[in-house]
């Protein structure tokens, strides 16, 4: 199949939404990251998805949906859009949906509903809940409203690769299995959406993204509460301990690189398999030069550093973490190390998560 990248002009936009309706695939800009889109109503083009992306079909997709009028009734539009059933939810998680779609939406968060009779198995997996995001990206925004239908979208990577923030990404690992990539920019964010869900118990932090958790309690009144199951893994069906992963041995540092004592770093020269010329190192604030100097030093290998961010942004951090694992998996390192960042304040928490599920630990010695 022959992938074109469309620049995305009115006339490809039309294009684009043509074709998600005749039921064909369309990798589209989101703020977050690039997604995989098809209609959400047609489970043949939701199944193309699976296929596509090599997701295991227990991995639920997320719905997006064009914006809200103001002051809408939010579980009131989404149950007329045929994706929510808004009897299944009682009037205090309805206002507290009425307050989060208010505040975030258009944007990153994802909020998990109960199910509207309409929307597919694929999508969600068989679930009773389907989780459904407002995109607040213009161009798609713009195809929502030119579709006319829901679109279903994953990131648009392969499976348990590193979610794309480009047009590029996307052709680099779904050239050749999608016809069309609508082509954004960069997306603004860097990280998916915060993942969230609305039950008895409140307000449930499912996957942390691009909306901080201080973020929801602002609004909220009291923080997201971890998911029941903590450990990674069981928060949403789809978060697998192994994920958006560079295709490199890929280490996490126990600490900080300031941090590191003698017996961390004579834990990770055994981690290093012999042999080994040069390492990429990935760290989160800091100079990266003087980063890779001291690593290098200790190592006694040749270490490339990249900081995500070197003036110490976690907006800049985010935006840069998925295209500098991708940068490091394509240079020439043949090892590849990163420091977590030390708090999990603001967006520091979605970045961590990200590291911790990409980097393997280095056993202590
Ligand atoms: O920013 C994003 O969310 C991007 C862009 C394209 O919108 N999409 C994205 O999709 O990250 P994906 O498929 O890579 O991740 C969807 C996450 C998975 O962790 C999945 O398990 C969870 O949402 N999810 C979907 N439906 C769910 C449900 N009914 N209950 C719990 N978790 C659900
Ligand atoms: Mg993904």
């Amino acid at each position: 199949m022959l992938t074109e990248v469309l620049h995305s002009t009115p006339e490809n936009i039309e294009r684009a939404a043509a074709a998600l309706r005749a039921g064909e695939l369309v990798a589209i800009p989101t703020e977050t990251v690039y997604g995989l889109a098809g209609n959400a109503f047609d489970e043949a083009a939701v199944a193309c998805i699976f296929a596509v992306k090599e997701r295991p079909t227990f991995d639920p997709l997320i719905v997006h949906t064009t914006a809200l009028p103001p002051r809408a009734d939010v579980v009131g539009v989404l149950a007329a859009r045929q994706l929510v059933d808004a009897a299944a939810l009682s009037s205090e998680a309805r206002r507290m949906v009425q307050r989060l779609g208010s505040a975030f939406w258009p944007g990153p968060l994802t909020i998990v509903l109960p199910r509207h009779a309409s929307v597919p198995d694929l999508v969600t997996s068989g679930l009773d809940t389907v989780a459904v995001r407002v995109p607040r990206h213009p161009v798609t925004a713009a195809l929502l409203a030119a579709a006319g239908v829901p679109l279903a979208a994953p990131s648009a990577n392969r499976f348990s690769r590193i979610s794309p923030t480009t047009a590029r990404h996307v052709l680099e690992d779904l050239g050749g299995r999608v016809r069309w990539i609508l082509d954004g920019g960069a997306c603004e964010v860097g990280l998916e959406s915060t993942v969230v869900a609305v039950g008895a118990e409140g307000l449930t932090l499912l996957r942390p993204g691009g909306i901080t958790s201080a973020a929801l309690e602002e609004v909220i009144g009291s923080p997201p509460r971890p998911s029941s199951a903590d450990a990674p893994g069981h928060g949403s069906p789809g978060m697998l301990e192994k994920h958006y992963a560079p295709a490199k041995l890929f280490l996490r540092l126990p600490l900080v690189l300031e941090s590191l004592g003698e017996h961390e770093w004579e834990a990770l020269r055994r981690a290093i398999p012999e042999g080994t010329r040069r390492v990429g190192l990935l760290i989160v604030f800091g100079g990266a030069e003087r980063a890779a100097e001291l690593a290098s030093a200790r190592l006694g290998v040749q270490v490339t550093a990249r900081a995500l961010s070197s003036a110490g942004s976690q907006i800049e951090a985010a935006q840069q973490l998925f295209h500098a694992m991708r940068e490091l998996d394509a240079s020439e390192a043949e090892v590849l190390l990163a420091e977590l960042p030390d708090s999990s304040d603001g967006l520091l928490q979605a970045i961590g998560d990200r590291l911790r599920r990409a980097t393997r630990a280095v056993e202590p010695g």
